[in-house]
Formats: C-alpha cells, sequence, structure tokens
C-alpha cells in the first residue's frame, strides 16, 4: 500500500475495483491520480487502471473528479486581472486546421483576451506551435509573467503550455500513448478539459472534428466527446460550448506549417478560403457569447483588417517577424487529374497523412517536423477537370519521401466524379451550455 496526501489505498484495490465495473469514489481517484504524478503508483498499475477504464468507462461523477485531481497536480493561471474577459478554445485535431492562427488575434480585435496554450502536433493532424515556429524568430515558450503582459498589451497569446500545468497529464497522456488507451472518451474529456481549466480561461469553445481527418469518425461519437467536456465544464464552472464540424475534407487548401500560416494570413487581410473564413468567424461568434461581447461582429471586424494588426503584434510580441518570408520548400512536385470529371474533394485523412510523410509532422515526440513540407490543392470540390488537370502540390525538403505521399492519394484520397458534389456542411452540430 502507498500513502498519498488524504486517504491511502493500494493501487491493485483501484484498478480491481474498476476492471469489475464499481464507480470509483473520490477519494480513490484523488489518490491514484497524485501517488501516480508522485511516482508512487507503478506505469504498468497506471496501465491497467487506463485499459479498466476504456473498458468499463467513467460517469459524469468520476470523470469529474479525476479531471479535478489532474488540474491539482499542477497549478492553476489566473489572469482574472488582465481588463478583458477571458475566452479560449480549443479543438480537437484536424488535416489543415490553422483555425486558431487567424481566431485568436480575431477575438482578440473584437474586445476578448484569449489565453492560448497549444501543444505540437503528433501523427497526421498538425499542431499550432508547429505552424508558429515556421515564422521567422517566433518563440513559443512564455512564462506566466509574459503570458500576462502580452494578453494586457495585445488581447491574445498563443504558446506552449507550460510544465507545470496539469503535469498528471503529461505522464498519463504519455503512458495512454504507447498502451492502446487513447481512445476513452473520459480520458480524453478530462485530458483536454484539466489543461484548459488549469490555464484560467473564462469561457471555452470547443471545435469537435468528425470524419476521416479527426480522432472521432462518426457524429455519434463526437456528440459523446463533446458531451462529455461541456459535462466537465458545467461541473467546473466553465462556460463551455461545443461545435461539432466537418473533418471527412481538409481545412482550406493548404495543409504544413509555413503553408497555413500564408493561408491564415490571406484571411486576416480580408482573403482566403470560404472554409477557412467561415469556421473563423463561427466559432469568434460563439466565443463572444461566452465573453460577454455584444457589439462586435467578427466578420466585419475580419474585413476591416483589425485582426491582421492584432496578429502582426502578436507574432512580434514573441519574437516573430511577421513580414519576413516564410520558408518554401526545395522540392514541389504535382498530381494531376487521370480522367475527365468534376473534382469532388480530398479524404481528410490522405492529405493529412501525405503531409505527414512529406515531413510536415512528427512520429515521435521529439521528431523535428520541416517547415515548408506540405500540401497544397490546387482545385476546388465542384470544378471540373480533365486528364493533366494539376490538382495538388506535394512541397518537402525530401524529394525521396514524394512516391510514399503519391502513394496515400492514390485511389480514391482525390475523387473526381461524373457529377458535383454535394454542398459541405461545415458545421454539424452546436451543444451549448443549458
Ligand atoms: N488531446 C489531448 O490533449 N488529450 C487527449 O487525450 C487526446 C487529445
Amino acid at each position: 500500500m502507498t500513502r498519498g496526501g488524504g486517504r491511502s489505498f493500494g493501487a491493485v484495490e483501484v484498478i480491481a475495483a474498476k476492471r469489475d465495473c464499481h464507480e470509483l469514489t473520490r477519494a480513490q481517484i484523488e489518490w491514484v491520480v497524485g501517488a501516480y504524478t508522485r511516482g508512487e503508483v507503478a506505469d504498468e498499475q497506471m496501465s491497467a487502471l487506463a485499459m479498466a477504464i476504456l473498458l468499463n468507462g467513467m460517469d459524469a461523477a468520476e470523470t469529474a473528479h479525476w479531471t479535478q485531481a489532474m488540474i491539482d497536480s499542477g497549478e492553476v493561471l489566473d489572469f482574472g486581472d488582465v481588463g478583458r474577459p477571458l475566452v479560449d478554445k480549443h479543438s480537437t485535431g484536424g488535416v489543415g486546421d490553422k483555425i486558431t492562427l487567424p481566431l485568436a488575434p480575431l477575438v482578440a480585435a473584437c474586445g476578448a483576451a484569449v489565453p492560448q496554450l497549444s501543444g505540437r502536433g503528433l501523427g497526421h493532424t498538425g499542431g499550432t506551435l508547429d505552424k508558429l515556429e515556421s515564422i521567422p524568430g517566433w518563440r513559443a515558450s512564455l512564462s506566466t509573467a509574459e503570458i500576462r503582459d502580452q494578453l494586457v498589451e495585445v488581447g491574445a497569446v498563443v504558446c506552449a503550455t507550460t510544465p507545470t500545468l496539469a503535469p498528471a497529464d503529461r505522464r498519463l497522456y504519455a503512458l495512454r500513448d504507447v498502451t492502446g488507451t487513447v481512445e476513452s472518451i473520459p480520458l480524453i474529456a478530462s485530458s483536454i478539459m484539466s489543461k484548459k481549466l488549469a490555464e484560467g480561461t473564462g469561457g471555452l469553445v470547443l471545435d469537435v472534428k468528425v470524419g476521416s481527418g479527426a480522432f472521432m469518425k462518426t457524429l455519434g461519437r463526437a456528440g459523446e466527446l463533446a458531451d462529455a467536456m461541456t459535462a466537465i465544464g458545467a461541473a467546473h464552472g466553465l462556460p463551455t460550448t461545443a461545435l461539432l464540424t466537418d473533418m471527412s475534407r481538409p481545412l482550406g487548401r493548404c495543409v504544413g506549417n509555413a503553408l497555413e500560416v500564408a493561408e491564415s494570413v490571406e484571411v486576416l487581410r480580408g482573403g482566403g478560403p470560404a472554409d477557412v473564413v467561415a469556421l473563423t468567424v463561427a466559432l469568434a461568434r460563439e466565443m463572444l457569447v461566452l465573453a460577454g461581447i455584444t457589439d462586435a461582429d467578427p466578420a466585419a471586424v475580419l474585413a476591416s483588417g483589425a485582426a491582421h494588426d492584432v496578429w502582426e503584434r502578436m507574432i512580434a510580441a514573441q519574437g516573430g517577424d511577421p513580414s519576413a518570408p516564410l520558408p518554401v520548400a526545395r522540392h514541389v512536385d504535382e498530381i494531376t487529374a487521370d480522367r475527365t470529371g468534376v473534382f469532388s474533394g480530398a479524404d481528410a485523412l490522405a492529405v493529412g497523412t501525405a503531409a505527414w510523410r512529406l515531413g510536415a509532422g512528427r512520429a515521435r515526440k521529439e521528431d523535428p517536423v520541416q517547415p515548408a513540407a506540405g500540401v497544397r490543392l490546387l482545385v476546388e470540390p465542384g470544378e471540373e477537370v480533365r486528364p493533366g488537370t494539376p490538382l495538388l502540390e506535394l512541397h518537402t525538403d525530401t524529394p525521396e519521401r514524394i512516391p510514399d505521399a503519391r502513394q496515400i492519394l492514390g485511389g480514391a484520397a482525390l475523387l473526381v466524379t461524373a457529377d458535383p458534389p454535394p454542398d459541405r456542411k461545415l458545421v454539424l452540430d452546436i451543444r451549448r451550455p443549458d
């Protein structure tokens, strides 16, 4: 038996309780999460418990206690003194999902403060920090004092999460990654929400992605995850809205770090792909509702260029040069249509995986990424194509990876059909707090 901060339990007793489908008590959860963080519960014991949770679930009360225990494992930030309402968004991750880049400055330009503590990408979904690090000079790591100063002076910060925020989640997430236990809804929901609650935001909008390029492949599973996260928000007094959005196709035309920064700047300058603009504005509207800001129209603010001004200040405040040229790939190859028809879209998972293989993403946490690698779509769904019409570009510094990317994008990944595709519905559902 190992002794924790309050009551103590045996790790085997807690594992067996969940194995036998019992509800874990608050005291058991506080003990096991705390003891694991202190190194008093072994990785193999936590692995067994994570697997029991994956198989037998946790109800809303257990999930709320689990989340609180992970928050209590570290520091809780408080930016209540920055002089603006605080609001943040979290995306469960998708292909071409660069929305944070235009969204954070847009919401700041509308009067709120956005403290977005983000992560790096793993696998086929890119990470916001990886994208921003393609800007020459930009620095991801900030101290708490620097985050506060930037919230006061600029209104938006996108930076690396600090090591002191929910350290239990960092250990547990690494363990889940290698034990086949990532896909548990209560564990995903508590992992995401513990970090957002510890970051000290006053409201949270969740973008829960649904489709081939997302964690959640079906609307049903995505709805379950959205409900689990909004319930945790409610249990902790954090107003939380979830949008379920389509991730069967990439967002925008560009996938890859520097390519996505360039596309985001187009949006901030009043242009850019219609889906990126529409989702940015939809998420901004929900964030402003939670922030209690009723007199700003995000679509008009985006068109006015005010969000672009905030973007330049946000990048410069973190050492970046917003006007410096972005990295360009040494090799660019094209994939062309092999038949006549209508381009009906590209599969998100295939495009994300191809961009990853070209060097835009990493297979292990410590791998470097190529800032310029990725995929650029050259045609819009609905456009007519003929044999030889260029459909997309492959960008990389390592051309030996091109055949692999081409193979991933073969078959049915790039659809050319006889009939035009149905209109894409971007926002599939919204779950608002009661
Ligand atoms: N993102 C997280 O932060 N945690 C998870 O468990 C899954 C995705």
